[in-house]
């Protein structure tokens, strides 16, 4: 059969792969090809071990792989048959030069930029996928542009707002699709052509358009709207802890304020993953690039806070164990930065983790999905570390657990058996507060949840 449309995605990560893995399964009538520089990637997402966990994900993936969705290795082939192509290559941090820490590493995306200047012989449709700083497409027009060449290109910015985890209900059934364009005619046309590939299954209300750095900064806001409201209840944690509030209930009672709303209030060790930190520190690299010092530092404290949470939750590790951990066995229960995945991208637990060590602790890892990634994180970490997935051999003979990641596995572990293998006084630090507390501390456990009075039988 012919294929209405040729679609190439460029980057086959945790977004590139989902993404169009849910494009081929709804629009059969398009070949939708994922090319990536790293041939190891491609060879497993052509495999039964796909590179990434995600809920879902296989059995799509089985449904459309070699029917209409091709994972492939050949980039100048792809872009040359393509007429969309999706940028979807990672934007980390800078971590060298000038804006080392806060501003967006473009050299993916603008080596991308250049593949597809050299080997486009068509128009094409660049749409930008990736999270980047505002007036990117700027840039991306002006390599596209920068030698005369008869190839018609139109930069759309089309910002992915996935969750791991979720991502593939995310992507099926979006809150909204963003897309922004240039306010020309040819861009506007190509504006077009996207809104009518997701009303495939997008009801059109539901597809928001808007001027292209309208749509570039809003994914950046998003994101640091998101991680506001996690630093604000882990900062009222911080209190409730100091005056016997329950951050339970006080999340509660203001979530049932509707202009506050009840989701993304859970207190916890932080937030992780690869994008919160990331993005905000871009918009702060942003902020005082144009000299708006104030609202710089304002979101940046977004981020100091959500690295105070991490550090409160070692202390209090270390000041209820009697001020020394040396020699003692720590199990973190969960390694991911969130439950349902298996990416540690700067999940709290690295720096949990690292600490322990430091502390000459020995530090038990266990984790269902993450284990491979864990080792990764840690490999340079000279200590004691044990990666045990089964979560009752992982606890065997410690002194204390810290639940580091919120998987449901946790809630229903036999915590009477955990307790009579473990070294006493048992500990239990409970950094996502998803156990029952008071069943622990009547077990025997001494107990600590974030923002709720610990339980101790000292
Ligand atoms: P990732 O690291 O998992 O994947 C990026 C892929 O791009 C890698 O496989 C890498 O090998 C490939 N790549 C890099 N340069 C390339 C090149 N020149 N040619 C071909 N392939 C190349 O990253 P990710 O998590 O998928 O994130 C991608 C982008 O999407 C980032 O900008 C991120 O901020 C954004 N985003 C991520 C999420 C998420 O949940 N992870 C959600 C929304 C948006
Ligand atoms: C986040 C956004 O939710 C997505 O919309 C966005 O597309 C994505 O970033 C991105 O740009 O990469 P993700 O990081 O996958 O998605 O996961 P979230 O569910 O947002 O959780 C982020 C972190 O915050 C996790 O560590 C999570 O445990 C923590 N969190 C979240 C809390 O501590 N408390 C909450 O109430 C919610």
């Amino acid at each position: 059969m012919a294929f209405e449309k040729k679609i190439l995605c460029i980057g086959a990560g945790y977004v590139g792969g989902p993404t169009m893995a849910v494009i081929a399964q709804k629009c059969p009538q398009y070949q939708v090809t994922v090319v990536d520089i790293d041939p190891v990637r491609i060879a497993e997402w052509n495999s039964d071990d796909l590179p990434i966990y995600e809920p879902g994900l296989s059995e799509i993936v089985k449904e459309v792989r070699g029917r209409n969705l091709f994972f492939k290795t050949d980039i100048g082939e792809g872009i040359r048959e393509s007429d969309i192509i999706f940028v979807s290559v990672n934007t980390p941090t800078k971590d060298y030069g000038l804006g080392a820490g806060k501003a967006a590493d473009l050299q993916y995306w603008e080596q991308t930029a250049r593949q597809i200047f050299e080997f486009s012989e068509s128009p094409k449709i660049i749409v930008e996928k990736s999270t980047l700083p505002v007036k990117t497409a700027q840039a991306m027009e002006r390599i596209l542009r920068s030698e005369s060449n008869n190839t018609r290109f139109d930069v759309l910015s089309n910002p992915e707002f996935l969750s791991e985890g979720t991502a593939i209900n995310d992507l099926q059934n979006p809150d909204r699709v963003l897309i922004g364009s240039m306010e020309t005619e040819s861009g506007l046309k190509a504006r077009d052509t996207l809104v009518e590939l997701y009303a495939n299954w997008v009801p059109r209300e539901r597809i928001l358009t808007t001027n292209i750095w309208s749509s570039e900064l809003s994914k950046l806001a998003a994101n640091a709207f998101l991680a506001q409201r996690v630093s604000s209840i882990n900062s009222i944690s911080a209190l409730c802890e100091k005056t016997d509030a329950d951050i339970t209930e006080v999340a509660s009672a203001i979530g049932m304020d509707n202009r506050i709303g009840s989701k993304f209030l859970n207190a916890s060790v932080g937030f992780g993953g690869s994008c919160f930190k990331k993005d905000i520190m871009n918009l702060v690299y942003l902020c005082r690039y144009y000299g708006l010092d104030e609202v710089a530092d304002y979101w940046e404290h977004v981020v100091r806070i959500n690295q105070y949470q991490q550090e409160r939750f070692i202390f209090r590790i270390l000041n209820a164990m009697f001020n020394t951990l040396s020699g003692k066995r720590i199990c973190l229960l969960g390694f991911a930065f969130k439950a349902n995945t298996g990416d540690t991208r700067e999940s709290p637990a690295i720096l949990i983790a690292k600490k322990l060590v430091e502390e000459n602790a020995a530090v038990v890892i266990s984790d269902p999905e993450a284990l491979k990634n864990a080792r990764a994180d840690l490999k340079d970490v000279s200590g004691q570390i044990d990666y045990i997935k089964d979560p009752y051999e992982a606890v065997r003979g410690c002194h204390a657990i810290a639940v580091t990641t919120e998987w449901d596995l946790y809630r229903n572990l036999d915590f009477e058996r955990i307790y009579q293998d473990m070294a006493k006084p048992a500990f239990v630090f409970d950094g996502r507060n998803i156990l029952n507390h008071p069943k622990l501390f009547e077990i025997g456990f001494n107990v600590f949840p974030i923002g709720k009075p610990a339980m101790t039988h000292f």
